[in-house]
């Protein structure tokens, strides 16, 4: 893909990393994914937005200079130090002796320490600070942790374009613009629950410093660009909100079949209910669906075996990440079996406490499911369905 002009003077050179199945050795990449740079032309100066991550620096210097000589930009803007969009400032420091790296405070120090920038080669910029290009002026934006302490907007006020980096970014490689992607939403749903959700509080601060500032495009560091973003606005407000809809996450590990079956029963009695039910079985999921649907589950369903007196790993690894992203769920209930010494849901709950959710309650299976059990598990079934039917406000 060649660079692109997005807007006049204004072009698209990033990469597109169609290949790449894991982010940070943690998250899964089922599209891939972008590392989005913008060239920006001024009469006078010329900025470059972010860079991309250090293995496609050969193909961004290839894009830029499409457009001009690499050794010709007056300024990196970085948004954000993270290594896939700062990754390849080293690079065109080496190419290019006169350009500057423009960032916050906070920006320089993290770039010193991962990229040796030296001071001479560092702009500090602060909140409302500007730069001229001669006909195109940017303004910066603080708009920190999200999801790093050092993180900002850069808007470009003639074109009305807001580059946010990570922040309504989606990982996925297709399309150049949102509206060529038509699942595009589910994306940034995941990217949402992966990436920003811990940080809800941070991004509602975000989105009421951009409130009101006149944008007729946003341009992320990672997914198409939004030439509507009034939607995914909107869809942040409400995810950062934590507002849940009538829906049931169910994630489950079984060993002999025994919280499969619960797990099944439950979300079969859910769904004739009419309630949106999403259920995993942790050996084959994929986190990132997982953590898409914490976005807006009201209620979360774990069940899992116990496993050398803990819970199954697989669910540790699940109850680790739910405790890590801070889910706007208001309900939870555990489900554990055993064969001889029951303590998968004490091992949970222990990992989940300081989440604010109510707990339904626990059961935990000998063996196989007694009429006890079965009793027990129609009462708490019941008793969630109850609560959920109360309403987000109750
Ligand atoms: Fe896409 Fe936080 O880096």
């Amino acid at each position: 893909m060649k660079a692109v002009e997005i807007s006049p003077k204004v072009y698209w050179v990033g990469a597109k990393d169609w290949n790449r199945r894991v982010f940070d050795a943690l998250i899964s990449l089922p599209r891939g994914t972008s590392y989005n740079s913008y060239l920006i032309v001024g009469d006078e100066k010329t900025a470059l937005i972010d860079t991309v991550y250090k293995d496609f620096e050969g193909n961004l210097g290839e894009k830029v200079n499409e457009v001009l000589d690499l050794g010709d930009i007056d300024y990196i803007i970085m948004n954000h130090a993270e290594p896939d969009h700062s990754g390849a400032i080293p690079y065109i420091l080496k190419q290019n002796t006169k350009v500057s790296v423009v960032t916050t405070k906070k920006g320089a120090e993290i770039a010193k320490a991962y990229y040796d920038l030296p001071d001479e080669r560092l702009i500090i910029v602060r909140e409302g600070d500007e730069v001229s290009l001669g006909g195109k002026t940017l303004r910066f934006i603080e708009a920190p942790w999200l999801h790093w302490p050092e993180t900002m907007f850069t808007y470009l006020l003639e074109d009305k374009i807001l580059f946010t980096c990570d922040f309504f970014g989606a990982h996925i490689a297709d399309g150049l613009y949102d509206d060529e992607v038509p699942d595009i939403m589910v994306h940034a749903q995941r990217y949402f629950g992966e990436i920003m959700m811990p940080f809800s509080s941070m991004v509602r601060k975000a989105l009421q410093k951009i409130e009101g500032l006149d944008v007729d495009m946003i341009a992320p560091s990672h997914g198409p660009i939004y030439r509507n973003p009034q939607r995914i606005i909107d869809a942040h407000k409400k995810w950062s909100r934590g507002e849940t809809q009538e829906k049931v996450l169910i994630v489950y590990v079984s060993m002999y079949g025994t919280n499969e079956e619960i797990a099944r029963k439950l979300a079969d009695r859910l769904i004739a209910e009419g309630i949106e039910v999403e259920v995993y079985d942790l050996v084959s999921s994929d986190i990132g669906d997982i953590a898409k649907d914490l976005v807006d589950s009201r209620a979360i369903v774990l069940a899992a075996p116990t496993v050398l007196a803990g819970a199954h790993p697989l669910a540790v690894y699940a109850a680790y990440l739910v405790k890590a992203l801070r889910p706007p769920a208001k309900y939870a209930l555990l489900i554990g079996s055993h064969g001889w010494y029951g303590k998968s849901n004490d091992a949970l709950l222990e990992m989940l406490k300081g989440l604010n959710f109510e707990l339904i309650g626990t059961l935990d299976i000998h063996a196989r499911p007694s009429a006890g059990d079965y009793n027990e598990f129609l009462r708490l079934t019941d008793l969630l369905i109850k609560r959920l039917r109360r309403g987000e406000d109750d």
